[in-house]
């Protein structure tokens, strides 16, 4: 199957109150991972590349891997960029074959992201390419990019933003934030600001990024097999699900897949010291991903036979 656009997945997720899962991609391992456990629910994915997995892979590695994973599983995928910084990356993704772009002009004035997202939403939909935006700051680090303090997507501006730009979905700030520690204190979402928009922007699919939930069984193993990762937290996965029914339709995660194989690499080199082939501990690694995937589509983002 080739891919696919986000907006049909985006439509019916939001009218059944669920979301498609933007999983980061890096390597053919979690690519694998993450399509065994998609094959196995029947779910629309989202694979997303940063510009520091472009840089790690390749955007030819990467875009060909996918190619791969796709003639292997009959799937609905779109092949999304993450944080696209400007327009020249968006350009390069949409040339290159990316079925969706993010422009994150978030670190600009209200403005500049507007001008921003305008001229890639011209480019990208002359193309047929769907495109994400961001209003709003999220706490915590992205690429080179970071912010000691989140600012919450103001309803106002993001209406006025999207009426504006013309873009497809919009990432908006509610509270959570990238990376593995996400909350010093109690975990808490913005639900009022989120319904507000929601209300507002009928039918609009909203994004949320920094949706991680740093399951503890993985921080646990890591720390026990020498890490140290600490008191690390995520959203928890009710705050997540009760989102995919407020008009959430994407929901971004990455941190939860280094975690995952990290673990599990840490415990098997840990316990087979003896042992130098990746092979040995990269299965175990990707299994990990499929296992941590699987279940968030089942029981985080309800898209289980949902194609
Ligand atoms: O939003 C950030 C993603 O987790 C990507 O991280 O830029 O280190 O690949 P990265
Ligand atoms: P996490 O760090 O919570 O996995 O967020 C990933 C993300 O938002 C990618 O854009
Ligand atoms: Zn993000």
């Amino acid at each position: 199957m080739p891919l696919t656009g986000t907006r049909e997945m985006f439509a019916r997720a939001y009218k059944e109150g669920y979301a498609v899962g933007a999983f980061n991609v890096n390597n053919m391992e979690i690519i694998q991972g993450i399509m065994a456990a998609a094959a196995e629910e029947r779910a629309p994915l989202i694979l997303q590349v940063s510009a520091g997995a472009r840089k790690y892979a390749g955007q030819a590695y990467i875009r060909k891997l996918i190619e791969a994973a796709l003639i292997e599983d009959d799937l609905p995928v779109a092949l999304h960029l993450d944080h696209g910084q400007d327009f020249e990356i968006c350009k390069s993704c949409i040339d290159g074959g990316f079925s969706s772009v993010m422009i994150d002009g978030s670190h600009l004035s209200f403005e500049e992201n507007i001008a921003l997202t305008k001229r890639v939403v011209e480019y990208a939909h002359d193309k047929g390419v769907d495109v994400e935006a961001e209003l709003g700051r999220l706490a915590g680090v992205e690429d080179d990019v970071s912010s000691e303090h989140s600012i919450y997507t103001d309803p106002d501006q993001a209406v006025e933003f999207v009426q504006r730009t013309g873009c497809d979905s919009l990432a908006i700030a509610i509270g959570t934030s990238h990376g593995a520690y996400k909350f010093a204190g109690e975990a808490k979402l913005d639900f009022d600001r989120l319904e507000k928009i929601t209300n507002m922007l009928p039918n609009f699919p909203i994004v949320l990024h920094g949706s991680s939930s740093v399951p503890q069984e993985f921080v646990k193993m890591a720390n026990e097999f020498g890490g140290e990762i600490g008191s690390a937290s995520g959203v928890p996965e009710e705050l997540l699900r009760k989102a995919a029914t407020f008009g959430v339709c994407k929901i971004n995660i990455d941190t939860d897949i280094r975690l995952a194989m990290t673990a599990v690499i840490r415990k098997y080199l840990a316990e087979n010291p003896t042992h130098f082939d990746p092979r040995q501990y990269l299965k175990p690694a990707r299994e990990a991903v499929k296992n941590m995937v699987q279940h968030k589509i089942k029981n985080v983002l309800g898209c289980s036979n949902k194609i």
